[in-house]
């Protein structure tokens, strides 16, 4: 098998991971700061040290403001309708994953908020100034999509929270695909909120990730529940990270974060950025070649992930990549991938979505010939589908 849908969450992970979890589960994996004892002691330290090392890799300004949660969509919608109230107004892309629409969606169904979707452009891109001219009296949050989990294309977010800034706007980033594959400084950036998932590119399990929040940014509580501390507390706590953390934390899901945070930091994002480019290039470029391919990707992939989209003229997406997965063991995901309004842009949404292949750090040239080929070979059999029916005169 060849696993082509790091995209979806990064396969296999570092050894040092598997290796962490492990001994890390058998020695101390006990509820952190729920007790004194010495395993309790180090669980609270693994968590506490995961904070920084993450608060220093996006540059945040204090670990107590990153708050650990299940995933990105966790995270977001703890941000969504923790920062949006009645009469607000929005502005968001239509490059967005579902993490981001539909909390969007319930909040102007149900919660009174207005809300702009703002198109990306023939590249892939969406214009800071396009998001600018959106700012009304009322508009309180722009949540926008760092990369691109469709066509892979990384969005100036540091422009637009520049604009943001100028208007008093909060900017919110969805960093799923780019954080562990691209730098993020949320200073630099100009970005209020953070989130983030564990499972791809941070090289860690499902099931963890969480916001970065900017200092003098409140987040209404939207949940309340236990924080291990001052448990007489009628309410859920004020403080960061207490405040957006609700429960016994997914220690283990911390732990392999940790480690894979760590393998990131070791490799050097760049170092990383540059092999998985590369093998993009030579996949675009194949699949480029294949008669009959529609590929959703420039020629400029300076402002790309290893990410790339695609469809066989005369064949549903599912249908590729279901042979892509059966006949040629090749691991892709195909379909509308939580993100419908980039296909209603792009006119996929008629093929029913596209092929998506997400490189991640173990892949080889190998696996991206070998990808070429099934494709090739695919695209012959809709090439006979296609010639095969009866032309309509
Ligand atoms: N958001 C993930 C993807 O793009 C699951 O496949």
């Amino acid at each position: 098998m060849i696993y082509l849908d790091n995209a979806s969450t990064s396969f296999p992970k570092p050894g040092s991971v598997y290796e962490f979890m492990d001994a890390f589960f058998r020695r101390a994996g006990v509820n952190p700061g729920r007790g004194g004892y010495d395993m309790c002691r180090e669980a609270g330290d693994l968590l506490d040290a995961t904070r920084r090392l993450l608060t220093e890799f996006f540059n945040g300004t204090n670990p107590d403001r990153l708050c650990f949660g299940h995933n990105s969509t966790d995270a977001l919608n703890l941000a969504i309708f923790g920062l949006l109230k009645k009469g607000d107004h929005a502005v968001t892309t239509t490059l967005e994953h579902n993490a981001v629409l539909r909390p969007l969606y319930h909040l102007e169904k149900y919660g009174g908020v207005e809300v702009d979707r703002v198109p990306f452009d023939a590249a892939g891109f969406v214009h800071p100034e396009d998001i600018a001219r959106r700012f009304k009296r009322n508009t309180r949050l722009v949540v926008v999509n760092h990369a691109s989990n469709v066509i892979g294309t990384v969005q100036p977010v540091r422009e637009i929270g520049r604009l943001c800034r100028e208007r008093g706007v909060l900017l919110a980033v969805d960093a799923s695909q780019t954080a562990g594959k691209r730098p993020i400084d949320v200073r630099a950036d100009n970005i209020d909120v953070l989130a983030f998932t564990g499972h791809k590119s941070l090289l860690g399990p499902t099931g963890i990730g969480g916001l970065v929040v900017g200092e003098g940014v409140t987040i209404r509580h939207t949940r309340a529940g236990g924080t291990g501390i001052r448990s007489a507390d009628r309410l859920h706590l004020e403080e960061y990270p207490y405040r957006l953390e609700y429960g016994t934390p997914n220690i283990m899901g911390v732990a392999g974060l940790n480690a894979g945070v760590k393998w990131v930091m070791e490799q050097g994002l760049e170092a990383l950025e540059a092999r998985e480019m590369d093998l993009t290039t030579r996949l675009r470029d194949g699949l480029r070649a294949i008669e009959g391919t529609v590929l959703y990707c420039q020629d400029d992939l300076a402002d790309h992930l290893s990410v790339l989209s695609f469809n066989l003229r005369g064949m549903e997406a599912g249908e590729a990549g279901g042979m892509l997965d059966t006949d040629y063991g090749i691991a892709c995901r195909a379909g509308l991938h939580c993100a419908p309004l980039v296909h209603e842009q792009l006119g996929t949404d008629k093929a029913k979505g596209s092929v998506r292949f997400g490189i991640g750090p173990f892949n080889t040239e190998d696996d991206i010939r070998a990808a070429v080929e099934a494709v090739a070979e695919v695209a012959e059999a809709a090439r006979q589908r296609r010639g095969a029916q009866p032309k309509i005169s």
